[in-house]
């Protein structure tokens, strides 16, 4: 895969996808949302690959927005375009990817950053992190899903405050908050994605993607969860890791999941 603005990197069972525009603080423009679902596309039906972690290219910046320049000339049509295409091509593809994705937020992550790294499966930080979603300072709201996935995450007075203000919040506040799950030093970011990635990897990736289909649907209108826990549930019973995964248990063994 050649890209522009994103680099891929794919070894053991782990891709790593940073978006490369560090002169830019990594905006997501038109170019680099298109290359990041090639990407993401291409990873997901990949079976090698098992987990996904994203990042930013640089100290400074996991994602500074969606790309201010691009869009500032916009009329009401283009506007309302340019949310439902993101969302359809990044936001909602990667929230809906069966393979899991971690965000490894390395500085800045406003606007389309953190709208991108909420929709990652779960998020961990560096310390110097600073998150936010910045649009109506703009003039705008948040159209890449950030005002469902904010209040998802940490509520709905916070979210409400958070994008009312149009504040920063600091990684530790972004933990606080239940934004992420961790922070820690930059230097030990994608130490710590790679762990926990290899913990993931040890399990049933098909029962991991089952489970991400269940835990979303909650959050899908018109779906019940429990109707999709019981089906993927069941589904589980007639798959090879799921007996790889009962008959290792019983003989005391450490499970070898085909990945069927
Ligand atoms: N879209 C387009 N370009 C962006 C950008 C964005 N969202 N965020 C940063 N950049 C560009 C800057 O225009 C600048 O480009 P230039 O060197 O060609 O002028 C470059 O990235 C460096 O940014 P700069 O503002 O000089 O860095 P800083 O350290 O002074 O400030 C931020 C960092 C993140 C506070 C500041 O860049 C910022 O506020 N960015 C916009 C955040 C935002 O509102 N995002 C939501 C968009 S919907």
């Amino acid at each position: 895969m050649n890209f522009e603005n994103i680099i891929v990197d794919k070894s053991d069972g782990l891709a790593i996808v940073t978006v490369n525009r560090p002169k830019k603080l990594n905006a997501l423009n038109k170019a680099t949302i298109e290359e990041l679902h090639t990407a993401f596309d291409s990873l997901n039906i990949d079976n090698t690959i098992k987990v996904i972690i994203l990042t930013g290219s640089g100290d400074k910046a996991f994602v500074a927005g969606a790309d201010i320049a691009e869009f500032a000339h916009f009329d009401v049509k283009q506007g309302g375009e340019l949310a439902a295409k993101g969302q359809e091509l990044l936001f909602n593809f990667i929230e809906n990817l069966s393979t899991p994705v971690i965000a490894a937020i390395n500085g800045f992550a406003l606007g389309g950053g953190l709208e991108l790294a909420m929709a990652c499966h779960f998020r961990i930080a560096s310390d110097n992190a600073k998150m936010g979603l910045p649009e109506v300072s703009l003039g705008v709201i948040p159209g890449y899903g950030g005002t469902q996935r904010l209040p998802q995450l940490v509520g709905k007075g916070k979210a409400m405050e958070l994008i009312m203000t149009a504040g920063m919040i600091s990684a530790e506040e972004a933990l606080q908050s239940r934004l992420i799950n961790h922070v820690t030093t930059q230097e030990e970011l994608l130490p710590l994605a790679k762990k926990l990635s290899e913990k993931i990897m040890k399990n049933s990736s098909v029962a991991i993607a089952a489970a991400i289909n269940a835990i979303n649907a909650s959050y899908t209108d018109g779906v019940d969860g429990y109707d999709v826990e019981i089906g993927e549930f069941g589904n589980c019973f007639g798959t090879e890791d799921f007996k790889e995964g009962t008959t290792a248990f019983l003989e005391k063994r450490k499970p070898n999941f085909p990945g069927k």
